[in-house]
């Protein structure tokens, strides 16, 4: 497995990540938007309360700022006898930082909660650009992913 460089460390989200950069890391991947620190704190305290045991977010930290991030969603099924799916949401390595297998150490992180929880199999969405990262991470082409925005 990858290492992580002198001094990262790989761990899960804390509430004090708003003064660490974590918004900011997520930029590299989307909009964010102004987020407060109160509607920070709202979201992150019903992640661990309401959502307790469903959202897992995982943050590379580099001794001063969150570095980079990726979150497992765990979803509840009735067929596969109460099958229990992973979804890789939301991975993201800060722009000077791609390239040192942080993202690969994210995606090996979330499989092994994953695996651990009890999910038979963690899926995930991307662009045909982020295909070969995905293939190099050990998962493979499946389905078609549609969408429908409102
Ligand atoms: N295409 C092909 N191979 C790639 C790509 C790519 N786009 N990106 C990385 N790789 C390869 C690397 O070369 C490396 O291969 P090697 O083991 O042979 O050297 C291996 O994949 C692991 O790469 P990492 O160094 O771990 O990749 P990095 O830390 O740069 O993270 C990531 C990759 C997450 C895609 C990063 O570039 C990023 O944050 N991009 C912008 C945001 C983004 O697109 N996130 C993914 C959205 S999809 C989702 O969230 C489910």
């Amino acid at each position: 497995a990858a290492s992580l460089p002198e001094s990262y460390t790989i761990r899960a989200l804390r509430k004090s990540d708003y003064a660490r950069g974590f918004l900011d890391c997520l930029r590299v991947l989307t909009t964010v938007g102004d987020i407060t620190e109160e509607q920070w704190s709202g979201r992150y305290e019903w992640m661990t309360t309401q959502g307790k045991g469903c959202y897992y977010l995982l943050v590379v930290d580099d001794g001063s700022r969150i570095v980079g991030t990726g979150a497992l969603i765990v979803e509840r099924k009735f067929i596969h006898n109460l099958g229990l799916v992973g979804h890789i949401e939301d991975i993201a390595v800060a722009q000077d930082q791609q390239g040192k297998k942080l993202g690969l150490k994210i995606i090996q992180a979330l499989d092994f909660v994953a695996a651990k929880v009890g999910c038979y199999k963690s899926i995930l969405d991307c662009s045909e650009a982020n295909e070969g990262f995905y293939i190099k991470c050990g998962f493979r082409r499946a389905g078609l992913e549609m969408a429908h925005y409102y």
